[in-house]
Order: C-alpha cells, then sequence, then structure tokens
C-alpha cells in the first residue's frame, strides 16, 4: 500500500497489535480501502485467480510430497500408488497436474489483458518486469515437475531440453553435465530437480508480493487507459472488487473441475503412464501445451548466419521470445495506452494472437514441411510484432479521442444503453 492510511483500530486489542506491529494495517489499505477504478472488467480479475491457483498448487503440492518418493527406482510407482491407495491421491494429483495448465491458461490471459490495455507502459514499467519473471520461474517450476512422474515423457522432455544447452559454444557440453548432475538424465537430476519444484513455488509467492506491491505503487490501470484522476473515478476494493474476483474465482473453479473430474488426462500424455527408459526413445517428444509455441521457435530455425549454427540460433530465439517482453514498455511509443482507443494495434493484437496460436499448432507437429513453414513464418512474425510493428504503430496510428476521466467513460456508456433501452422494439 503505497498513500496515507485510512485505518482505525477498532478496539484495545487491535491498536496494541497495531503499534507493534501494523499487519492489519496494511492490509486493511492494501485489500479493503485500496481504490479501484470503478470501470475494471472480468478481465482484470486473473491477478486474483493466479493468486488463488498459487496456493492450490502449493497445498496440493505439499500433500503430494507426503507420498511421492524422488528416486528413479520408486518415483513412477509412488505415483501409481498415490493415485491408487492414497486416500484422496488421485484427486490431489489430478488437480496438481491440471492445476498447471489452468495457471498457464490464467496467467496467459493475464498477460494478454495486459497486453491489450498497455499495463506494462510508464509508470507501471517495473510491475509488468517483475510479471515476467514470474512467468520464466513458473516455467521453470512446470518443467521440472513434469520430470517428477519420471514417465517415458518426463524423462525425454527433460533430456531433449536440457541438452539445448549443449548449443553454447566451448562451454555446453560442460554445462549439461553440470545440470544432469553426471553423465545421462538420472537419479541425482530427478533429485535437484524435485528439490528445485519444491522451492520455487516459494520464490513465486515472494516475486507476487513485489508485484503487487509494486501494482499499488501507481494502481490499476483501466480499460479505458486513462488515469484515475479523482475520488469519483474510483470504488473501495472491498465489497466491489473482492466480490467481482470470488465470483471469477468460483466460475473459473467449474472450468477446472470439469478438467478434473471429466477429463483429467486430457491436457497430458498418454505415454507418460510408461515407465522412464533410456533405452526406448519415444516417437514424438512434445512439451505440455503451454510450451508449445516456444517449442516451435526453438524447431523453426533450421538455418545457420555465419559461425552461429541452426541449433544454437534456436535456442537463441526461444529464449529471446520471452527476454523481449522485458522491453516491451520502451518498444510501444504509443501515448495512448488502451487498445480500446488504438484501431490499428487492436487489430494487430488479434493478429499476434493467431499468430501463438499458430506457433503452438506448430510445436505439436513435426518440424517438417507445411509445418516447418508455418512456424518459419509465425517465427518471424512473432519478433515483427514486437520489433518493427509496435515501435511504428506507435508513431503513425491516429487514436481515438479519450474521455476527460474514468467517470465521464462510465457516464457516457451508461447514457448510451439508456438511449438504446428507451428505443421502442420494432
Ligand atoms: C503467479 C502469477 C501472477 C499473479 C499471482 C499475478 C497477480 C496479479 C494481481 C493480483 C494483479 C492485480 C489484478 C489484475 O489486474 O488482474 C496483477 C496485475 C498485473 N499483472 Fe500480474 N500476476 C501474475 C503474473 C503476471 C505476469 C506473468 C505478468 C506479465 C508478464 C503480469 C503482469 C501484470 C500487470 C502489468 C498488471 C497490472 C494490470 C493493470 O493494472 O493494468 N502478471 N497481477
Amino acid at each position: 500500500m503505497s498513500g496515507p492510511s485510512s485505518y482505525n483500530p477498532s478496539n484495545g486489542f487491535t491498536r496494541w497489535i497495531d503499534s507493534r506491529l501494523p499487519l492489519p494495517r496494511l492490509l486493511y489499505d492494501s485489500f479493503v480501502a485500496f481504490p479501484v477504478p470503478r470501470n475494471l472488467n472480468y478481465w482484470y480479475t486473473f491477478g486474483g485467480i493466479l493468486s488463488m491457483m498459487l496456493v492450490v498448487q502449493i497445498i496440493t503440492g505439499i500433500v503430494l510430497v507426503m507420498h511421492y518418493t524422488p528416486h528413479t527406482d520408486m518415483a513412477f510407482n509412488s505415483v501409481e500408488h498415490i493415485m491408487r491407495d492414497v486416500n484422496y491421491g488421485w484427486l490431489m494429483r489430478y488437480i496438481h497436474a491440471n492445476g498447471a495448465s489452468m495457471f498457464f491458461i490464467a496467467v496467459y490471459i493475464h498477460m494478454f489483458r495486459g497486453l491489450y490495455y498497455g499495463s506494462y507502459k510508464a509508470p507501471r514499467e517495473v510491475l509488468w518486469m517483475i510479471g515476467v519473471l514470474i512467468l520464466l520461474v513458473m516455467m521453470a517450476t512446470a518443467f521440472m515437475g513434469y520430470v517428477l512422474p519420471w514417465g517415458q515423457m518426463s524423462f525425454w522432455g527433460a533430456k531433449v531440453i536440457t541438452s539445448l544447452f549443449s548449443a553454447i559454444p566451448w562451454f555446453g557440453d560442460a554445462i549439461v553435465t553440470w545440470l544432469w548432475g553426471g553423465f545421462s538424465v538420472d537419479n541425482p537430476t530427478l533429485t535437484r530437480f524435485f528439490s528445485l519444484h519444491y522451492l520455487l513455488p516459494f520464490v513465486l509467492v515472494g516475486l507476487v508480493i513485489l508485484h503487487v506491491w509494486a501494482l499499488h505503487v501507481p494502481g490499476q490501470t483501466n480499460p479505458t487507459g486513462v488515469e484515475v484522476k479523482s475520488g469519483q473515478d474510483t470504488v473501495p476494493f472491498t465489497p466491489y472488487a473482492t466480490m467481482k474476483d470470488a465470483f471469477a474465482m468460483v466460475v473459473f473453479l467449474l472450468f477446472f473441475a470439469y478438467f478434473v473430474f471429466y477429463q483429467p488426462n486430457y491436457l497430458g500424455h498418454a505415454i507418460n503412464y510408461i515407465e522412464a527408459n533410456p533405452l526406448v526413445t519415444p516417437e514424438h517428444i512434445v512439451p505440455e501445451w503451454y510450451f508449445l509455441p516456444f517449442y516451435a521457435i526453438l524447431r523453426s530455425i533450421t538455418f545457420n548466419i555465419g559461425p552461429l549454427d541452426a541449433k544454437l540460433l534456436g535456442v537463441i530465439a526461444m529464449f529471446a521470445s520471452i527476454f523481449i517482453l522485458f522491453l516491451l514498455p520502451w518498444l510501444d511509443t504509443s501515448k495512448v495506452r488502451s487498445a480500446t482507443y488504438r484501431p490499428v494495434y487492436r487489430q494487430f493484437f488479434w493478429l499476434l494472437i493467431i499468430d501463438c496460436i499458430a506457433l503452438g499448432l506448430v510445436g505439436a507437429n513435426p518440424p517438417e514441411g507445411t509445418w516447418l513453414l508455418i512456424g518459419q513464418i509465425a517465427t518471424f512474425y512473432y519478433f515483427a510484432h514486437f520489433l518493427i510493428i509496435m515501435p511504428l504503430l506507435g508513431l503513425l496510428e491516429s487514436p481515438k479521442p479519450l474521455p476527460a476521466s474514468i467517470s465521464e467513460a462510465v457516464l457516457a456508456k451508461n447514457a448510451d444503453k439508456k438511449v438504446a433501452s428507451a428505443q421502442p422494439a420494432e
């Protein structure tokens, strides 16, 4: 919370604690009295949904660890034991495994909301960059978690992705040996992935606290992109945002529950129910759906450029596709924040979404023939969006006129609705 506090301890105990550890004051100022723009829509509920998902993953993860054995001889069987013998073990595992997918659905929606409404623009650059860091840590956590059941895809996925580092000139092989803890993906690899998979979610908690702190300094944006100008533009976080977030969480949980109870393996790979076998390579090694666009970028570079060979370029392009997001606040040159008032940018926003879906489809298919070509075009377009289109569009596009304030935009919208409802039905 930044700004003056409006907390008034109401009894002797709260006064006592407030003068010693003002935690209730911090919570009150941040989540009760905190002013939020009055025109937030449901796309702004995904931050809350993500916070809920992080808690769900940590709780189910801790229960799973009580029965899981991080050893190559026992990991696979211990997961089967969880599924068959542990009371509600199947539920914990299905919630955790599908929860990872739900977490990524929510994070991608949350990020595209940011892209649409220009949430990354000044003064929210640090907030956005902490978000990108969160994404990186989430990816590392999910990748290492997938290795733990020690199925065929766990093993081969780990092998393919860690081997990428061998493309680094001179030190590549040494780095891979260091990552593996030996000369192949084996028990030391599994135990270190287990250790980090347990640790990183708590790092995420710390990053989320920083993220929300950085959010509470400038406050939230809103669909108009116009900053809050007066008390009329805002409502208190509780009950308005709390109730809206709670409703969105329930709807999201219903969607989540559908997968857990009716399609628990739909988002996974059947061959991960076969124990890891270093001697049998699966026909197709594909990561989880949420990594597919990045996997497509990795495999789209099939040509060398000067001394740089294709494999190294693929690795660089894959990492660059995420790291480029750190630069977004400076690549977008537009003075107007929200796509609501940027008709041309809005079209390119949707093209970017189509491009990312195309990359996802490419990632799920072998990198040959038409798929390879589509992958190369889509990879080029992905980078062009951020490096060419965004900087140029900000300078060339003429945005629509902005409302003078949030309350003016809200009143204008309500007036439109009243006029529409006053029209006689035909
Ligand atoms: C564990 C993952 C995350 C959690 C728990 C989280 C949490 C939140 C919360 C609670 C909010 C305020 C409510 C809302 O606007 O939805 C928020 C806002 C925001 N988040 Fe995240 N976030 C996460 C990941 C990310 C990522 C990966 C990015 C970007 C790469 C990001 C960028 C932002 C931005 C820019 C805002 C401000 C939105 C605005 O006011 O327009 N967040 N986040």
